[in-house]
């Protein structure tokens, strides 16, 4: 078993932290926020995912710790993982947070007695580990990368929401480095993980495979939301036509007993109002800048990004044909997080929808089960909260699904029970198209409001 550091205590590293804690290493998670650190060490989750609880419960404080000194962390340990974020500013992605930690730990291995190695978990444009990180490592340490220390990429590809259980059965492991050794040290660290397909290769190349799989998840969201848009407008219903693309056996293949596989790729051709979260827009976006300035031009992902931004206006049309003037109508608006099981709202549909409804005159309610407080932050007192589902329908005009949440799933029920019918436009398609009186969805033709 290894001793294990971890730079970053956010969604990638403290799940990977954890995971690697449950599994057995020994690891210690670095963060510059001592609220972070002092949570962790006293089992409490800084963000909201399912089961890490029940990890922290387990292993803190045996196998796992946390702590502000990242100097100590990186002397006490065996491998460190660069987890912090890589946000996108506009033009590129931000690298100050991977610049800086590659500073403190070089510093920290000039007085480093044993064999380290630092690995990239950060999503970063390819390049990155070997063209940015190493030479800052060589440069504060003094030392060489290969000689002295080793230098690994490793992407993660935990969705969230389903993070933990996605570390726990990766599809695979991909493991980039600048050299033997410094492959075998993460082939060591992911040993217990026996079952797993792994791929070894450069840095370079682990670094596209992270960007080439999101971009590809996003191409087949926009691609299935511009299918979507066709389909309402000339008369079918995407979610129909999409099944029957799917059953392609090259989209879903048989297994071996002659049962069609899990239904892996349908999930990602699921029409909807738009993609959001902290990786799918920044990280094809960040594709988009990097070809242009490597002289490749990359039209398809522009358009993919351009489909999703419309996207959410999507669900604004649909509303207006049922009610040309949205002033002072009463909208209710369920989901704020960019997707269940989560309270992350970064990009998220729902945001824009909302904005574009206040703008309007509308009198928006939000309800959402996990990141309501995260709409109380952005929109405060310009709209209202509901404390239940039940108090976000009553009274509504519209009724606006923007999040699959399970929970919403109620709603015909809900509905059933009120005097006033309001419209649901359904931005999810978790509602069965029959189970309301006045429904509409995306990628779906519109039927009319019905008559009194
Ligand atoms: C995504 C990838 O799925 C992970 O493999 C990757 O590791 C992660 O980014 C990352 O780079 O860290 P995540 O952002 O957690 O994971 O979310 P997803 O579950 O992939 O959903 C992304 C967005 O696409 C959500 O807003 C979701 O509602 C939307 N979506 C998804 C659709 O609109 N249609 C679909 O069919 C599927």
């Amino acid at each position: 078993m290894m001793r294990l550091a971890v730079i970053g205590t956010g969604y990638v590293g403290l799940v990977s932290g954890a995971c690697f804690a449950e599994k057995g290493h020994t690891v210690v998670c670095v963060d510059v926020d001592p609220a972070k650190v002092a949570m962790v060490n006293c089992c409490k989750p800084p963000i909201y995912e399912d089961g890490l609880q029940e990890l922290l419960d387990r292993n803190v404080p045996a196998r796992l710790s946390a702590t502000t000194d990242l100097r100590e962390a990186i002397l006490t340990s065996d491998v460190s993982l660069i987890a912090v974020g890589t946000p996108f500013d506009g033009e590129e992605i931000d690298l100050s947070y991977i610049v800086g930690a590659s500073q403190q730990i070089g510093r920290a291995l000039a007085a480093h007695e044993g064999w380290h190695t630092v690995i990239v978990k950060s999503t970063v444009v390819p390049g990155t580990t070997e063209d940015v990180v190493l030479p800052i490592l060589e440069r504060e340490s003094g030392r060489r990368a290969g000689h002295d220390f080793g230098v690994g990429m490793n992407p993660e590809f935990l969705k969230e929401g389903e993070a933990i259980a996605d570390f726990m059965s990766p599809d695979r492991i991909v493991i980039g480095g600048i050299d033997e050794r410094s492959i075998r040290v993460q082939r060591e660290l992911y040993q217990v993980f026996p079952e797993v397909a792994m791929l070894e290769t450069t840095p370079r190349t682990a670094e596209m495979i992270k960007y080439t799989a999101n971009s590809l998840l996003a191409t087949l969201i926009s691609f299935s939301n511009e299918i979507g848009n066709l389909s309402a407008a000339i008369g079918v219903d995407v979610a129909e036509a999409m099944r029957g693309v799917h059953l392609d056996k090259r989209l879903t293949p048989f297994s071996g007993n002659g049962d069609r596989v899990k239904p892996g790729l349908l999930t990602y051709l699921a029409a909807g109002c738009g993609f959001g979260g902290s990786c799918f827009p920044k990280d094809v976006k960040a594709l988009v800048a990097h070809g242009r300035r490597a002289g490749a031009s990359m039209d398809l992902l522009q358009s993919v990004i351009e489909v999703n931004r419309r996207q959410p206006g999507k669900m604004i049309d649909l509303l207006r044909r049922t009610r040309s003037d949205l002033n002072g109508a009463r909208i209710s608006v369920l989901g704020v997080a960019f997707k269940p099981g989560t309270d992350d709202v970064r990009e998220s549909p729902s945001l824009s929808v909302i904005q574009s409804l206040i703008d309007m005159g509308a009198l928006v309610t939000v309800y959402d089960p996990v990141a309501q407080h995260e709409a109380e932050r952005l929109f405060g007192s310009s709209i209202a909260y509901a404390a239940t589902l039940a108090e976000a329908v009553s009274n509504a005009d519209a009724i606006l699904v923007m999040t699959a949440w399970p929970e919403f799933r109620q709603l015909p029920l809900l509905i059933e029970r009120q005097v006033r019918t309001p419209f649901v436009i359904d931005g999810r398609r978790i509602l069965d198209k029959f189970s309301v009186p006045a429904y509409a969805g995306i990628g779906l033709p519109f039927a009319g409001a019905p008559t009194a």
